[in-house]
């Protein structure tokens, strides 16, 4: 059954910084994901910790929102049967170590903390990550 659905993707800082902005697009592209929206912004870590807060009794809480306000990212609205889906898939594991061949994880990620890419997990998380970034 088909199922349009939005979903929230970053490009993180270490991507931004070697200039994967278009690689990772093309990717979402040419997989049947379409770019609604698309901006570039550096958050502060009061953001960035509102953002992931999640994750707040998580031991890499405080360097994770460290990072996410590190430098600039691209944040995108991906709309597209299975969205949430299958930006996941594309992503590959959280570890670059562990993800999938030709994922966006195993192809630019650094390490567990550089992966390259956030993307929502579920479609209620979407609607709320959308929202953070996209709400005027
Ligand atoms: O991003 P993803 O949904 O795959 O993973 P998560 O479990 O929601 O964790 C959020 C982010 O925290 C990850 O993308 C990693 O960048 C970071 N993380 C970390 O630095 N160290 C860990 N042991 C686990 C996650
Ligand atoms: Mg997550």
């Amino acid at each position: 059954m088909s199922s349009i659905e939005q979903t929230l993707s970053i490009i993180k800082p270490d991507a931004v910084e070697r200039n994967l902005t278009d690689k990772i697009k093309t990717i979402f592209t040419e997989n049947n994901l379409k770019i609604k929206e698309t901006k570039k912004l550096h958050i502060t870590k009061d953001e960035a910790s509102e953002f992931y807060k999640v994750h707040q009794s998580k031991p890499f809480y405080n360097d994770l929102c460290g990072y996410l306000s590190s430098g600039p990212i691209v944040v995108l609205i991906l709309e597209g049967d299975n969205a949430v889906k299958i930006n996941r898939k594309l992503m590959g594991a959280t570890d670059p170590k562990k993800a999938e061949e030709n994922t966006i994880r195993k192809l630019y990620g650094i390490s567990i903390d550089k992966n390259s890419v956030h993307g929502s997990d579920s479609l209620e998380n979407a609607k709320k990550e959308i929202d953070f970034f996209f709400k005027s």
